[in-house]
């Protein structure tokens, strides 16, 4: 696979060529997505859950998103890799930028943050400082708690209205792209279509530009459940190759995720 870079992402979304992404969280998941030809990988807070086994993403640390990033950008030299700041690692705009310091010197391409408007000068001093932000709404797991549980957002009018709007501030802002997770596949569609920059869907339908799963969930191994807008494509392929070149292929011509995995 040849480099990615931003620009890529950039130009898929004007000429409407949907990519994959997968979470990465080491060395040799990362290089066979890189020889499946997965150009955007995600080193996320998920990581508390499928690889520490914990309950919620909250005990993930600054250093652990370190470690984990080298190791994904050692497997994959390739890969867009976009690293999440773990929760209160970035709730003023000093901690965010010496945390994001060490993802990017780490590996990371870009940095993922959760949170609507009250991000907006955070991003902006981010990006300000050469740091590309991804921005991610909808269900953010950082607040599983202020939701009480893994809830679809968005659902109610002004749910929507808010979800639109922090998404565009956040790209008003500098954010260079949009995951968008667990919302109805018709907001997830207005919002690709009114945001310039590239929108990453999970559980938000087909029609973002991109789609990213969590891989354990790909492949049926997750330690904890696997979510229904989630497919396991090891038990459909037998092989983690072709396992992840089906959902790659799928992903880009737009028969994953379908109705039964979507809100
Ligand atoms: O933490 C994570 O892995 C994520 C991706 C699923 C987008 O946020």
């Amino acid at each position: 696979m040849k480099k990615i870079t931003i620009s890529d992402l950039n130009n898929w979304k004007v000429l409407g060529k949907k990519f994959a992404a997968i979470t990465a969280y080491d060395a040799s998941f990362s290089k066979v997505f890189d020889s499946q030809n997965i150009p955007v990988l995600v080193v996320g807070d998920s990581l508390g859950s499928v690889i520490q086994g914990k309950p919620t993403t909250l005990d993930v640390s600054v250093d652990d998103l370190v470690y984990h990033t080298q190791c994904v950008r050692a497997g994959s030299p390739n890969a867009f890799i976009i690293s999440d700041l773990p929760f209160m690692s970035y709730h003023t705009p000093n901690t965010a930028c010496e945390s994001a310091a060490k993802l990017m010197k780490a590996g990371a391409n870009m940095i993922k943050v959760e949170g609507g408007s009250w991000l907006i000068d955070t991003v902006k001093i981010l990006t300000e400082r050469s740091v590309p932000i991804c921005a991610h709404l909808g269900l953010m797991p950082q607040a599983v708690n202020i939701y009480g549980g893994y809830k679809v957002q968005g659902k109610t009018e002004a749910q929507a209205t808010e979800i639109m709007e922090n998404a565009q501030q956040l790209q008003q802002a500098g954010a260079k792209v949009l995951v968008l997770e667990c919302v109805p596949a018709k907001l997830a569609q207005q919002i690709t279509l009114e945001l310039n920059i590239p929108v990453i869907g999970i559980g938000a339908g087909k029609d973002t530009d991109g789609q990213v799963l969590v891989m354990h969930d790909i492949l049926g191994v997750s330690a904890n459940y696997i979510p229904r807008f989630s497919r396991n494509f090891l038990a459909e392929t037998g092989s983690i190759e072709a396992a992840v070149t089906k959902y790659r292929e799928e992903v880009e011509q737009q028969t994953f995720p379908d109705d039964k995995h979507s809100f």
